[in-house]
C-alpha cells in the first residue's frame, strides 16, 4: 500500500518508521561514535546507487545497513544523514503530488515548511523506535545516481504469522513519470519476496492516483477490493491492490542484488 501515513503519529496505520545506540561496541572505532556518521569508503562518487556523499558504511542498527540495488537505482536504510540530503526536497513539497496522494494523518501535508520537516523527520524516529516482532516499518531512502530522491517503506504486522508485507513509496516530483517509481517497487518486491521470504505483498492508493495505482497494476498486482480513508479530512475510497509469491516468482528478476537482509531479519524478529 502507497497509502501508509508516513508521520503523523504513532498509530499503526499512520507510523513512519536512530542509530542511537551500540556505536561504542563498533571495532576499530577511535572517535566519538558520532563521529562514524558519515564516513566514507572509496567508492567512485557519482557512480550508479553510489551516493558521493555518503557511501556505505556499518551502523550498529542493521536496518540502517540494508541495501537493495537495481541497475536504475538503490534502496538503502535511511539513516540520519541520508534523511538530512532528502529535506530539501521535503521542505519545497516535491515529495506531495495533485490530487493529494496520502492519507490522514500525513507531515507531509503540513503547509509550513519547517513544521513539514520536522514532523515528518519525527514520525521516521518514532516509527524506528517501536520495531517489534509484531509490527515494523523499514524506511528505505531512494537513491537515484546516489542522489535521494524519495522513500520507499516496507512495513510488516505479524509478519511472521501472515507472511504479508504491505508497501509504501513517494518520488520527488521531477522525476516522476520516467519508470522510475515501478522500479522502485520491484526492489521492494525484491526485497519483499527474495529477501524476507514474503507469501504476499500489498499496496493501495487513492482511486485517482494514477501513477501508484498503474505501477500496482503493472507490476502483476490483483485487485483486492476497496477500502475509505481520510484524506485532508475528506472520506475517499482506496483501491486495494496485492500479489502473491506464486505471482512474483515467473517476474522475478536476477539483476537487483541486497546486501544486510539477514540482519535486518533478526532485528525485525523474524524466524530464519
Ligand atoms: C507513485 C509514484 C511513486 C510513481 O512513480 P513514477 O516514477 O511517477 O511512476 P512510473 O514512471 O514508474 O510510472 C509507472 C506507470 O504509471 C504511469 N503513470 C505514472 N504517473 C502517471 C500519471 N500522473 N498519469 C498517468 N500515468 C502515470 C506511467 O505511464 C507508467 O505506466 P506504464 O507502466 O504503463 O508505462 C510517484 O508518482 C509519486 O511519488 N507520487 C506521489 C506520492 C504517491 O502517490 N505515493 C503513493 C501514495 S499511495
Amino acid at each position: 500500500m502507497e497509502h501508509l501515513s508516513t508521520g503523523g503519529g504513532a498509530g499503526r496505520r499512520s507510523t513512519c518508521p536512530s542509530n542511537a545506540h551500540g556505536l561504542d561496541s563498533l571495532p576499530g572505532r577511535s572517535l566519538p561514535g558520532w563521529s562514524l556518521v558519515g564516513c566514507r569508503r572509496g567508492d567512485k562518487p557519482g557512480a550508479a546507487g553510489v551516493s558521493a556523499e555518503y557511501a556505505p558504511h556499518m551502523y550498529s542498527y542493521p536496518p540502517l545497513n540494508l541495501s537493495v540495488s537495481t541497475p536504475r537505482l538503490e534502496l538503502r536504510g535511511a539513516t540520519d544523514d541520508l534523511l538530512e540530503e532528502l529535506v530539501p526536497v521535503v521542505r519545497a513539497g516535491l515529495a506531495d503530488a495533485e490530487p493529494p496522494p496520502f492519507d490522514d494523518p500525513m507531515s507531509l501535508y503540513e503547509p509550513d515548511p519547517d513544521l513539514r520537516v520536522q514532523k515528518w523527520l519525527q514520525g521516521i524516529w518514532r516509527g524506528r523506535g517501536s520495531v517489534t516482532p509484531d509490527f515494523w516499518r523499514l524506511n528505505l531512502v531512494v537513491l537515484i545516481d546516489g542522489r535521494p530522491s524519495g522513500m520507499q517503506d516496507i512495513i510488516g504486522t505479524s509478519f511472521d504469522t501472515y507472511g504479508t508485507a504491505v508497501t509504501f513509496s513517494w518520488l520527488s516530483a521531477e522525476l516522476r513519470g520516467r519508470g522510475l517509481g515501478r522500479e522502485m517497487r520491484e526492489a521492494a518486491l525484491h526485497l519483499c519476496f527474495e529477501g524476507f521470504e514474503a507469501a504476499e505483498a500489498s499496496s493501495e492508493a487513492f482511486l485517482d492516483n494514477v501513477g501508484s495505482n498503474r505501477v500496482s497494476q503493472a507490476l502483476g498486482y490483483e485487485r483486492n477490493g476497496t477500502t475509505w480513508a481520510t484524506r485532508r479530512g475528506q472520506p475517499e475510497q482506496m483501491q486495494r491492490w496485492r500479489i502473491t509469491r506464486e505471482k512474483w516468482l515467473p517476474a522475478r528478476r536476477d539483476d537487483i542484488t541486497m546486501t544486510g537482509v539477514d540482519a535486518c531479519r533478526e532485528t525485525f524478529g523474524q524466524s530464519p
